[in-house]
């Protein structure tokens, strides 16, 4: 019996070669789309962060990169030639009740924590206002860098008051009212960061991914490739770094192979309807997936017969960092005991889930290479589930040698012409960078 449910489970969570073509397809004329049109599905949001760095970045910065677990404060000296970068950091937890408290709790929360960092590392100095570069991980239209209208909340956060917004005057305000002598240079996307951290060290650097709570991509596109810009009069040579915000491709439902238990997780999520592609293959996420398919496998009167399941009822309790110790997660945390073919379907099953994700996740990167017409590429990735979740790289790797097509290797030791590679850190260095670009666009008065 378990074995025919395991069978059923391979059938719904695999997604063959044909299915990521058709999926690719797709992405690439919806990634023009959103260049094309305000308001399309994936928004392909202007960052106004004008092209890769030159090296010469130099000065002190402030970075706060507000993630979906950490809240991180850092200090970068960028030296005056290019080569090691001088870091202090310190990181805060992020309550959980944040994420759906009220906006004023939000804004002091981070305003107390940089007030710390400050207090703690300049002790009794005298500051002048310090440069911050706000790495700001959601969706956000942005007509100035230093300014960002929150489109939506993502990966599960559900705080009034802020969709719609401007996010900076709130944030301003409650670093004034405790008089944190910072200045915001510009708000960035961690992926944005990440592309431009990258880039610094590796010219072959097109492409930041984040592989995390939430899954999203930067790139460079020149703004004569983007229409929804004509009305500026900008140089169409001119790069601009773009935010897809890839995580919402695909909400029409139209190629994505949802199983039941996708829908089940987007009808219970505070945003019903969107982030379809992220809902699938996100880290915030997967856990979920995994707990809802063995609910329904009890519930079938398939697993863990006589066994109480009470704890597995709690939603979002499996965090996918742990799907790699299937049988110990089961003992530990859930009490429950498993044979033979119940441990044998449950560690099959986070296999699924995980190359499912790893599959999925790679079609974002195929097609913005396709769209881009780039052969070869290095493309830099960060977040949880691309540095703990097992075998999530060689997974997506072989995804982009089935979707792209590339001429035969030489050698089996040759790098593959798109590879996807562990990032600098985006949100620090990244987040730096990018305020000293804009700081010295601005003294050049562009
Ligand atoms: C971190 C970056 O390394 O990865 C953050 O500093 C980013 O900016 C994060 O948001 C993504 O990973 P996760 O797993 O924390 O969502
Ligand atoms: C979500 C956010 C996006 C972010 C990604 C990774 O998709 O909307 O802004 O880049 O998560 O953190």
């Amino acid at each position: 019996d378990l074995l025919a449910q395991i069978k059923h489970l391979e059938e719904i969570f695999t997604v063959p070669k044909e299915r990521l073509d058709k999926i690719v397809t797709k992405f690439v004329k919806e990634l023009e789309k959103g260049l094309a049109k305000e308001g399309s599905t994936i928004p392909m949001n202007p960052t106004w962060c004008m092209g890769f760095p030159t090296g010469h970045e130099t000065g002190t910065f402030l970075a706060l990169d507000m993630g979906g677990t950490n809240l991180r404060v850092c200090e970068i000296h960028l030296p005056e030639e290019k080569g090691e970068f001088d870091i202090i950091q310190s990181k805060y937890r992020m309550p959980e009740e944040l994420k759906t408290g009220t906006a004023d709790e939000l804004w002091g929360y981070i305003a107390d924590c940089l007030q710390q960092f400050i207090e703690y590392h300049h002790e009794g100095e005298k500051l002048d206002k310090l440069p911050l570069g706000f790495t700001f991980s959601y969706p956000a239209t942005q007509h100035y860098i230093d300014h960002g209208i929150l489109q939506r909340w993502t990966k599960g956060f559900d705080i009034d008051g802020v969709e719609g917004e401007d996010v900076v005057p709130p944030f301003e305000k409650a670093l004034a009212e405790r008089g944190v002598p910072i200045k915001l240079t510009a708000l960035i996307n961690d992926t944005t960061g990440t592309l431009i951290a990258s880039a610094y060290t590796d010219d072959q650097m097109k492409i930041g991914c984040i592989f995390g709570t939430g899954c999203n991509a930067a790139y460079m596109e020149n703004c004569g490739s983007i229409p929804k810009l004509a009305h500026m009069n900008l140089d169409p040579e001119l790069p601009i770094a773009i935010n897809c915000e890839y995580g919402a491709f695909d909400n029409e439902h139209e190629v994505l192979p949802l199983t039941k238990y996708d829908e089940t997780i987007d009808k219970e999520s505070p945003r019903p309807g969107q982030q379809a592609f992220e809902k699938m293959i996100a880290g915030l996420y997967l856990g979920e997936i995994f707990r809802l398919v063995l609910l329904d496998m009890h519930e079938g009167k398939h697993m863990f017969e006589g066994q109480s399941i009470d704890k597995l009822k709690k939603p979002y309790s499996i965090d996918a960092s742990n799907l790699s110790e299937t049988a110990e997660l089961m003992r530990t945390q859930f009490n429950l005991q498993c044979n033979k073919p119940e441990l044998e379907l449950i560690r099959r099953l986070a296999e699924l889930i995980g190359t499912r994700a790893a599959r999925l996740s790679a079609c974002g990167v195929a097609a913005i290479c396709k769209k881009k017409g780039y052969k070869t590429a290095h493309v830099g990735a960060d977040g949880s589930v691309f540095n703990k979740y097992p075998h999530f790289k060689a997974r997506g790797a072989q995804a982009l040698r089935e979707m792209l097509d590339w001429p035969e290797k030489k050698s089996k030791r040759d790098a593959d012409p798109v590879e996807i590679m562990t990032a600098e850190d985006g949100s620090g260095v990244g987040a730096a960078l990018i305020a000293a670009l804009t700081l010295k666009r601005v003294k050049e008065g562009q």
